[in-house]
C-alpha cells in the first residue's frame, strides 16, 4: 500500500486524532561537541537532563569534559565538573592533551572541577549540595557528574537515591541548569543504558559504544537513544578522536 493510502485509512479510522500541529520554535542551545549538533535539531533545552552512557575507554570522560569546556569557553555558560573517576589533576592533565585548559577557564571563574571523591562517606545529600552550591557561585548553565554510577556508590538505599534524584532534578530544570551524566556501562548488544532505578527518567539518553571493526580495529560509535521534545537522529555515527577530543561523524563502518 502506497503510503498516501495509509494516511487515508489512518484519518477514516481516527477521525478525532486529526489536529493541527502548530510548528513551535523551542530554542536550543548548542552543545558545542562537535558534530553533535545537527543530530539534536540543533542543541539541548534549556534544564535539559542527559545521561551518557558507554563502557571503559568509550570517550564519556573526553566527551562529557567537552560539554563543560566548550560551553563555558565558547558561549559563556559557565559549569561545574565533577570528577568521582579520576583524581581533578590526572583529569586535568589528560584534558589537556585534547587543548582543554580547565586550571586557566578555574581561574576565569568559568569551569569549576570537583572532586568528590574527597567527599566520600559523607552521603549522598551533602554531595548533591556541595554540587549545587558550586553551581550557584559561578552561576553556572551546564553541569557535568562523571560518573554517576560512581556517585550513586555513596547511596545508602534506593529510596534515598530517588528522592534526592528527583529534587536535584527538579531544582536543575527550574534553573536551566543543562546537565551531563555518565553511566559505566559494560558494552553488550542491545543493552538498555538502564541504571537500574527506572522511577528516575533522564530526559535524554546518549550512548557511546566500543566494537571491534572488520578490519579488527577496536572503534567507538554513537547514538542518541533518547532525546525529548526533539526529532533526533536515529543512526549510528562514528566516533573519532583527535587532537580537540571527540568528533561525532557520519557513519563509516
Ligand atoms: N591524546 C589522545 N589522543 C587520541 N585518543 C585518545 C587520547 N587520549 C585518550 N584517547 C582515547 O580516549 C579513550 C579514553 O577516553 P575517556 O574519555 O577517558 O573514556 P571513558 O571515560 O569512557 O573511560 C582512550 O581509551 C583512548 O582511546
Ligand atoms: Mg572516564
Amino acid at each position: 500500500m502506497q503510503r498516501s493510502e495509509n494516511l487515508e485509512t489512518t484519518k477514516e479510522l481516527f477521525p478525532t486524532f486529526q489536529r493541527q500541529v502548530k510548528a513551535t520554535a523551542v530554542p536550543r542551545v548548542p552543545t558545542a561537541i562537535p558534530g553533535l549538533d545537527p543530530l539534536l535539531q540543533g542543541g539541548l533545552q534549556r534544564g535539559d537532563f542527559v545521561l551518557l552512557s558507554g563502557g571503559v575507554g568509550a570517550g564519556k570522560t573526553t566527551f562529557s569534559c567537552q560539554f563543560a569546556y566548550n560551553g563555558a569557553m565558547f558561549l559563556n555558560e559557565p559549569a561545574v565538573f565533577a570528577t568521582f573517576e579520576e583524581d581533578t589533576e590526572s583529569l586535568k592533565r589528560n584534558m589537556m592533551r585534547f587543548g582543554m585548559d580547565l586550571d586557566a577557564l578555574e581561574k576565569e571563574g568559568k569551569i569549576r572541577v570537583l572532586d568528590l571523591e574527597i567527599l566520600e562517606g559523607q552521603g549522598l545529600g551533602s554531595n548533591m549540595e556541595v554540587l549545587l552550591g558550586a553551581l550557584d557561585k559561578i552561576q553556572g548553565k551546564r553541569l557535568v557528574v562523571d560518573s554517576l554510577t560512581a556517585f550513586l556508590t555513596g547511596a545508602k538505599d534506593k529510596f534515598d537515591y530517588r528522592f534526592l534524584m528527583h529534587l536535584v532534578y527538579k531544582t536543575l530544570k527550574r534553573e536551566g541548569v543543562m546537565t551531563l551524566m555518565t553511566i559505566s556501562k559494560m558494552d553488550l548488544p542491545n543493552a538498555e543504558a538502564g541504571i537500574g532505578v527506572e522511577e528516575f527518567v533522564a530526559d535524554g539518553i546518549f550512548q557511546l559504544e566500543s566494537y571491534v571493526s572488520e578490519s579488527m580495529e577496536l572503534k567507538t560509535r554513537f547514538l542518541v537513544r533518547k532525546m525529548r521534545g526533539c526529532d533526533h537522529s536515529r543512526k549510528y555515527h562514528s566516533v573519532a578522536f583527535t587532537q580537540e577530543g571527540v568528533h561525532i561523524l557520519p557513519w563509516s563502518a
